[in-house]
């Protein structure tokens, strides 16, 4: 994909539907009793991977334009698929499944792409065996693929070292299907749409600051959902307009949920000039319009307690940070590594490349300002929010750049460069 640099941005848009709360409606659609509607949901790789494997489990799911219909089955109505499950490169769908897996009663192997099978699952294999779980890596390296026979469970408490909304989701997942209280305490909250989630469907999830406490229900029932725009997509359209001068924009109907909007107090702090209008809630998740216009930012230090709030964000808020003034330091970040690429050397290294003043630590990045970007060929190493940030950077280079594998995109946001060309006329 060929980026070109532009004058200004600008427009109304929307961005495609939040990718967690994508997952997360699927499957707990297909373990309820009934017929759940989704609006807005995101059509990309990850979340089709998501219903694929419902499918493969004998669920009944309708995709029409952009709405899906998922014929739940109850919480025992899965049956055992007739071949491996497979994640594609998704790592929420392969570890929040994993959750509901090790509770039915057929065994079942999940896999994924060569990226999946290079991030780390004993997170997830640890408080499931705690819990009764029959879970094992077929290579015994704590990774993909991962066979689990299903077995019966029982609630634990449980104290995670690491601030992971997949890791809590799975155990949440899987007290649905215990008899007693399950706990899951984090060192600091992660996004809870699990939790809001679950309780939208009829569970019973207690949540105190960083504990969520789960106790078991009967059922749960289907409801309707309506999926708000994903935040982590309209990063990249808050950043572009914030760094290309002469630019406004308003993206309408995304979700702002407080455990996901880091990116909005962040930029903020950096003298972003960000409204939010129109603020509402639908199905437990707040949603607003996010209104925003060129400024002069500065840099800023972004540590521990907001880290789970913007984990999504820190390669576009690299990106940010060179069009800054003075220094921006990212730290508490090691999670980075272990996402789709890692991430801490893949961004450094592509925006290095670009004449960024970036350098790598071992749990963030320091970066300095450097807003003469230039030109040259980069790399996504097929990982989608590196090839988005990437891009941004084209758009306020000031020479044209080239990103390899630049359609790894489709994970996440589909018609993200279509929309770009759309907001650059
Ligand atoms: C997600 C949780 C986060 C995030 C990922 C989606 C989720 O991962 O990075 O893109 O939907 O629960 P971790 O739980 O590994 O932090």
């Amino acid at each position: 994909m060929v980026i070109n640099p532009v004058n200004k941005i600008n427009g109304e848009i929307n961005v495609p539907g939040d990718k967690s709360i994508s997952h997360r409606a699927i499957m707990l659609g297909s373990i309820a009793k009934g017929t759940t509607t989704i609006k807005g949901f995101l059509m990309g790789e990850d979340c089709l991977s998501t219903i694929r494997c419902f499918r493969d489990m004998g669920i009944d799911i309708d995709i029409n334009d952009n709405c899906v219909i998922v014929k739940g089955k109850g919480l025992h109505g899965l049956t055992k698929p007739n071949k491996e499950l497979y994640v594609g490169n998704s790592g929420t769908t392969f570890r929040l499944m994993s959750g509901i897996l090790a509770a039915q009663n057929f065994d079942c192997i999940i896999t994924g792409d060569d990226s999946i099978k290079n991030r780390p699952m004993k997170r997830i294999i640890d408080p499931l065996r705690k819990m009764g779980a029959n879970i094992e890596s077929l290579h015994n390296n704590d990774k993909a693929p991962i066979k689990i026979i299903g077995s019966k469970l029982n609630g634990i408490k449980y104290t995670s070292s690491v601030a992971s909304a997949q890791i809590k989701s799975c155990i949440l997942l899987a007290s649905l299907y215990t008899n007693n209280e399950t706990q899951v305490i984090e060192p600091v909250l992660s996004r809870n749409h699990t939790e809001i989630m679950l309780n939208y469907f009829g569970g019973n999830i207690v949540t105190d600051n960083t504990t969520a406490i789960s106790n078991p229900v009967k059922e749960l029932n289907a409801n309707d959902i309506i999926i708000p725009g994903d935040i982590s997509s309209a990063a990249y359209f808050m950043v572009a307009c914030l760094i290309i001068p002469n630019s406004e924009i308003l993206i309408k109907d995304v979700g702002i949920n407080v455990t996901r909007d880091g990116i909005i107090r962040v930029l903020k702090a950096m003298g972003g000039f960000i409204e939010l209008r129109n603020k509402r809630e639908i199905n437990g998740e707040l949603v607003a319009d996010i209104y925003v216009k060129s400024s002069s930012l500065k840099g800023t230090v972004i540590d521990k307690k907001l880290i789970p709030t913007l984990i999504d964000e820190i390669p576009v808020i690299a990106v940010a940070a060179c069009f800054a003034e003075g220094m921006t330091i990212i730290k508490d970040a090691a999670e980075l590594k272990v996402k789709e690429s890692n991430r801490i050397e893949t961004m450094v290294t592509e925006l290095s490349k670009l004449n960024a003043n970036i350098i790598g630590t071992d749990d963030g990045m320091i970066i300095h300002s450097s807003p003469n970007l230039t030109g040259a060929t980069v790399e996504s190493y097929n990982d989608h929010r590196v090839a988005m940030s990437l891009a941004i950077c084209g758009l306020a280079s000031k020479e044209q750049i080239y990103i390899n594998n630049s359609d790894c995109v489709n994970i996440s946001f589909p018609n993200f460069y279509k929309l770009l060309d759309e907001i650059s006329k």
